[in-house]
């Protein structure tokens, strides 16, 4: 067995999942009803985990990368700008769950509609991203 493939394919099923949590955690924060309060906590700590795999996998697709060849994939154009567009959802997807969680008893109900709803568009923007840089690359 091709040892790079299976890296490549354990770090993109990694990578799936993560990407499965940041969509569906917000979209099931929101609809088809507004979730009882222990769910959306719960949810909020499945969104936390499922950013940080993201960050994780996809520095792994570069790792595996530059073990393998000795550099990073020759990306340019569209590629960099999705994969910058990524990375920046991560960061503030990461911060604005984070602060979700922190500001849960502190926050009116409203403002954590809002705040599931900028999650939402933000796991939206990467996973359309996502597209942009497997294709242009
Ligand atoms: C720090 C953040 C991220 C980095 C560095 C990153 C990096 C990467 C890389 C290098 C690939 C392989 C591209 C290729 O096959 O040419 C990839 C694939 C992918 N990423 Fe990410 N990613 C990040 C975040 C995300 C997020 C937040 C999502 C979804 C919400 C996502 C969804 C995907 C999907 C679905 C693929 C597979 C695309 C395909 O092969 O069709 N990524 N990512």
């Amino acid at each position: 067995m091709d040892l790079q493939n299976l890296a490549y394919a354990l770090t993109q099923v990694a990578h799936n999942f993560g990407a499965v949590a940041v969509v569906g955690g917000p979209l099931f924060a929101r609809w088809p009803q507004r979730p009882q309060e222990l769910v959306r906590r719960r949810l909020a700590w499945l969104v936390l985990v499922g950013w940080m795999v993201q960050g994780a996998s996809g520095a792994g697709f570069g790792a595996i990368s530059y073990a393998y060849y000795g550099t990073f994939p020759d990306i340019h154009g569209i590629a960099v700008a999705a994969l910058l567009l990524k990375m920046g959802c991560a960061v503030a997807g990461f911060l604005l769950v984070t602060t979700v969680l922190h500001q849960r008893e502190r926050w009116s109900a409203p403002r954590h509609d809002m705040a599931w709803a900028g999650l939402l568009v933000l796991g939206v923007t990467a996973l359309t991203a996502a597209a942009f840089l497997r294709w242009f690359s």
